[in-house]
């Protein structure tokens, strides 16, 4: 029996990078997946290679920024898998600006994506998850929604908003057996990142205090406990999986 045996989980943002490694443990572990991402394309690589492992997953096209697609997500997964018990809120995109540099179109697109996708996801799936008699919603922030980090503003705003989201839907819904947490990754080698990695001396000295890069599987497995029994008395928390950055 996998450690998600029976559970139905999205995961937004999936085509890639961490929520690409999320759907493929969480299918490894039992779970039914809805992996969704804008990139439908290369999201259909993911669930085939799922699908070849022997497991049970669906990929459809979705932007996040969208209230009706947001809608027809989690009515499609309860008409495919009869319930959702897990959301993860994986959906991101990054911006190098500087608070001067930055133009409001940027600030509001970061806005949308980073913050009001999960905000949308978390509007319409609570309900479903109270059907249900509980749920868990991951959201997945960063180190930037706990500490500062220079020239990525309105990235760090949307991941500081996440984590405070979280803890007031996790007060909220806790007596609904609604549990809600944030994850905090440190610099972690994804598409969104690949130029970090160019430099591993560089990474090496300022992004963590291990002699390793951080990789996807590493916020996976802790994504997984968070999806999973094993964290039910877990809520309103916030996992910080960095590689000891934020620890100095
Ligand atoms: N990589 C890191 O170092 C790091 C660190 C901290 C937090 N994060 C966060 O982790 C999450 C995943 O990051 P990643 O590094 O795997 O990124 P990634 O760029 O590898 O993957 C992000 C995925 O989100 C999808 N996406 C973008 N905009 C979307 C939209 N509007 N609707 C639906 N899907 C959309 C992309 O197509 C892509 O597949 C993000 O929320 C990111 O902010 C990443």
């Amino acid at each position: 029996m996998g450690r998600l045996t029976g559970k139905v989980a999205i995961i937004t943002g999936a085509a890639n990078g961490m929520g690409a490694s999320e759907a493929k443990l969480f299918a490894k572990e039992g779970a039914k997946v809805v992996a969704t991402d804008i990139n439908d394309n290369v999201l259909h690589e993911v669930i085939n290679e799922i699908k070849a492992d022997g497991g049970d997953a669906i990929g459809l096209k979705h932007n996040v920024t969208s209230e009706e697609e947001w809608k027809q997500i989690i009515q499609e997964t309860v008409n495919h898998y009869g319930k959702v018990d897990v959301l993860v809120n994986n959906a991101g995109v990054s911006s190098p600006k500087t608070m001067a540099q930055m133009e409001m179109d940027e600030w509001n697109k970061i806005m949308d994506i980073d913050l009001n996708g999960c905000v949308i996801g978390m509007k319409y799936v609570i309900p479903e998850m109270q059907k249900a008699g509980g749920g868990s919603l991951i959201n997945i922030s960063s180190i930037g929604g706990l500490v500062g980090m220079a020239g990525s503003s309105p990235y760090t705003a949307a991941k500081g908003a996440l984590r405070s989201l979280s803890k007031s839907a996790a007060v909220e819904y806790g007596k609904d057996k609604i549990r809600v947490n944030s994850v905090h990754p440190g610099i972690i080698e994804t598409p969104m990142t690949a130029d970090t990695f160019k430099d591993a001396e560089v990474y090496y000295k300022t992004f963590t205090q291990l002699p390793y890069f951080g990789n996807p599987e590493d916020v996976a497995y802790g994504v997984l406990f968070l999806a999973s029994d094993e964290s039910r008395f877990m809520t309103g928390a916030e996992l910080v999986i960095d590689g000891g950055w934020t620890a100095l």
